[in-house]
């Protein structure tokens, strides 16, 4: 990845026009050959998260990074904060339920990273402020990854953020081939039409979760 990378950017500092064309010709093929990666799909990737850079967001991509974990509550928090029609449903202890579950979420990771296991967090931060992330992990013959939380402070939701962090999994992991993504939200109509949007379909349901599931593409 980092040297395909590199290639790409090396191309207009070494060769003249037509080597330019054949070296980038040559580049589009090893993506979509033997990475087996949409090149227009990669394209658009760097594409949004240029867009996103130009807003003054950096991204942080880190492995078994308690702290950048930790810095992300309050974007948890306020992502998954009950609307209005929840807390008329009666659920106006949610935001204990959610303190709680994040609570969970720390030692669940704490305990991992004390095994030997990975854990990785992809950022997006406005200054030091985390405003989305990703927590996941990657199976341990590398092929699938699972993905826990995906959240997006509101103020910055509808800006693409969500998708880049959902595209950054697949390129920056060019090995895996697989995303799964486990939800007990069955009745969050929002995330689900945002996974669809992502090419994500339901693998199966369970009472109140649902496992959807993106190929490589
Ligand atoms: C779901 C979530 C991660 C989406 O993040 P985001 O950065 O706002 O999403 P994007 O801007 O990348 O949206 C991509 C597409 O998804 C769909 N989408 C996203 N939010 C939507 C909404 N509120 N209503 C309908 N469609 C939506 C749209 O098709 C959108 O494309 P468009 O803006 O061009 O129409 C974010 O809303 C969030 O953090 N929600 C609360 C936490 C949560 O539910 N997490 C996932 C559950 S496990």
């Amino acid at each position: 990845m980092k040297m395909a990378e590199t290639s790409l950017k090396m191309v207009p500092k070494l060769y003249s026009n037509k080597e330019r064309r054949d070296v980038k010709h040559h580049i589009k093929n090893l993506y979509s050959s033997s990475f087996g990666r949409d090149f227009e799909k990669y394209t658009m990737y760097k594409k949004k998260r240029t867009k996103i850079k130009k807003m003054g967001l950096t991204f942080d991509f880190k492995k078994n990074d308690l702290d950048l974990i930790k810095k992300s509550k309050e974007t948890f928090l306020l992502a998954f904060l009950p609307t209005d029609k929840q807390l008329e449903a009666g659920n106006d202890n949610k935001q204990e339920m959610l303190k709680k579950e994040w609570n969970e979420t720390i030692i669940n990771v704490t305990s991992l990273l004390k095994d030997g296991g990975k854990i990785y967090i992809h950022s997006i931060k406005d200054g030091q402020d985390v405003i989305a992330f990703a927590l996941f992990y990657v199976s341990t013959d590398e092929t699938e990854i699972f993905v826990d939380i995906l959240a997006v402070n509101p103020n910055y939701q509808r800006m693409s953020l969500g998708s880049t962090l959902l595209d950054s999994l697949f390129f920056e992991f060019p090995e895996n081939s697989l995303i799964e993504l486990i939800t007990n939200r069955k009745d969050n109509e929002k995330a689900l039409k945002f996974y669809k949007k992502n090419g994500f379909v339901t693998r199966f349901e369970l009472s109140h979760n649902l496992v959807l599931v993106k190929k490589r593409w």
